[in-house]
């Protein structure tokens, strides 16, 4: 038992110290969690101020949450830009993988709105970080009105920002969620939302980088014998006798001669016709597997002689800041945990330890809000009954307010189509 027990005590020990060895082999770049400090580690944008349209961050673990004393870093005013970055030594991905993780929580139940994060290379003046400043990767959800519910990986190249070109849903409830992008040294890519894989790929065929590698060869042709009918008319099948001769309509047998019919004056009686439901129509043979189909023709696949290849599609050589640069309508969302390395396993755990801790309590003391709000909700609806019956001054006024809150809400809307769009067009524009 004793000797068992040490065993197994023993593989344990194992297993954690592998689990650390391979910690200790990541390189971490950047790790932020918003601890004390932080805000000598981030610069605020000057961005927007003049116009006193620059939006504050509240350090705040938010109004549910796991942990209170795990804060993060949030939106806090409404219709504001925010633009906010860190710097860390710069570093190059060439030959490494590159890892970009964080988590968003949208408390405010984002409508419209990025969440979105950007590394940027080179020299850049921080406290003129703005939606201008060019980047080298933006990542990250981005949510607006129905259409737009998805996750952002943009890769700049020389001066232009590639969208990827597959759909990735985001989440769009209002806990927290941990994005990861991982690129390889093999141009290839993940992106992972909550540990779990959502998308991976190549970065040539998945972005439109670089012109694609094979084209359809222009100058082949489909070839004169090439029989791409699936189905063709049976020859065996043959009309049968008689075919032709079945008339289309019949006379009614139902029909009977009325009685008060007088064939001096009304002429001599027929029947009506009636569809005749042995007619099928013109005669067709039917259809038969065609034995020589070839298939559909398909030009045959060459080198595509425009493209180029850059070796180093996937590599940015001078990372240096992580930024946040947001337009939105309504303010709340909640960035924490920022991880910028080169391993995918230290980044996994990374959110498990994190994230994965506090989630479950996250979600129960959301659930309980929800539970609250709605009772209070129901409260007021209650009251609202009540005053109705007792005074009908009362519900004038209450009348009075609700379309006040009504017009805002339309603004809000209008808002959303107008700002943030050409906010929004912006990665597009520059395509
Ligand atoms: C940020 O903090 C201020 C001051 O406490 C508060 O009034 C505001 O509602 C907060 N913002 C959000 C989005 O919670
Ligand atoms: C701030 O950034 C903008 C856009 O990138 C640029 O045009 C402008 O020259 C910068 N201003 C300063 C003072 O660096
Ligand atoms: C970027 O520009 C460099 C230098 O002109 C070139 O070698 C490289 O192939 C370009 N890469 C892409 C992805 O366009």
């Amino acid at each position: 038992m004793a000797i068992r027990r040490t065993l197994r005590l023993a593989a344990a020990i194992a297993v954690a110290l592998l689990a650390l060895a391979s910690l200790a082999a990541a390189d971490v770049y950047f790790q932020e969690t918003f601890e004390s400090g932080w805000e000598d580690r981030w610069v605020k944008s000057d961005w927007k101020k003049d116009e006193n349209m620059a939006g504050d961050w509240n350090h705040t673990s938010g109004k549910w949450n796991g942990n209170p004393e795990d804060k993060g870093i949030q939106t806090a005013e409404d219709y504001k830009f925010y633009a906010i970055s860190a710097e860390f030594p710069e570093f190059s991905s060439k030959d490494k993988t590159l890892v970009l993780q964080f988590s968003v929580k949208h408390e405010q139940k984002l409508d419209c709105g990025g969440g979105y994060v950007k590394l940027l290379s080179g020299q850049v003046d921080q406290k003129n970080f703005s939606g201008e400043t060019p980047y080298s990767i933006m990542f990250g959800p981005d949510i607006c009105g129905y259409s737009t519910k998805k996750v952002h990986v943009i890769l700049s190249r020389n001066g232009t920002n590639h969208l990827v070109k597959k759909d990735i849903p985001c989440e769009t409830d209002q806990l927290t969620h941990v994005y990861t992008l991982i690129i390889r040294p093999d141009a290839t890519y993940s992106i992972l939302i909550d540990n779990k894989e959502k998308q991976s790929g190549s970065i040539y065929r998945d972005w439109k980088i670089l012109p694609p590698k094979k084209i359809k060869d222009p100058n082949a042709k489909k070839p004169e014998d090439w029989d791409d009918k699936e189905y063709i008319p049976d020859p065996e099948d043959k009309k049968p006798e008689g075919y032709d001769d079945i008339p289309k309509e019949i006379p009614d047998p139902d029909a009977k001669e009325p009685e008060d019919w007088n064939e001096e004056e009304d002429g001599e009686w027929t029947a009506p016709t009636i569809p005749n439901p042995e007619y099928k129509g013109p005669w067709t043979p039917k259809k038969i597997k065609n034995p020589n189909f070839k298939g559909k023709w398909k030009a045959p696949m060459i080198d595509n002689p425009d493209f180029k290849d850059d070796p180093d599609i996937y590599a940015y050589s001078n990372l240096r800041y992580i930024g946040i640069e947001l337009w939105q309508v309504k303010a709340g969302s909640l960035f924490d945990n920022i991880l910028i390395c080169d391993d995918p396993e230290y980044a996994k755990k990374f959110a498990e330890e994190t994230w994965g801790k506090h989630k479950d309590a996250e979600k129960a003391a959301f659930d309980e809000d929800e539970k609250k709000r709605e009772e209070e909700e129901n409260k007021d609806v209650d009251s609202d009954i009540d005053d109705e019956e007792e005074d009908d001054t009362d519900a004038d006024s209450d009348g009075a307010k609700k379309s006040e809150s009504d017009a805002k809400s339309e603004s809000d809307v209008k808002e959303d189509k107008e700002q943030p769009q050409e906010d929004k067009e912006k990665p597009h524009d520059e395509l």
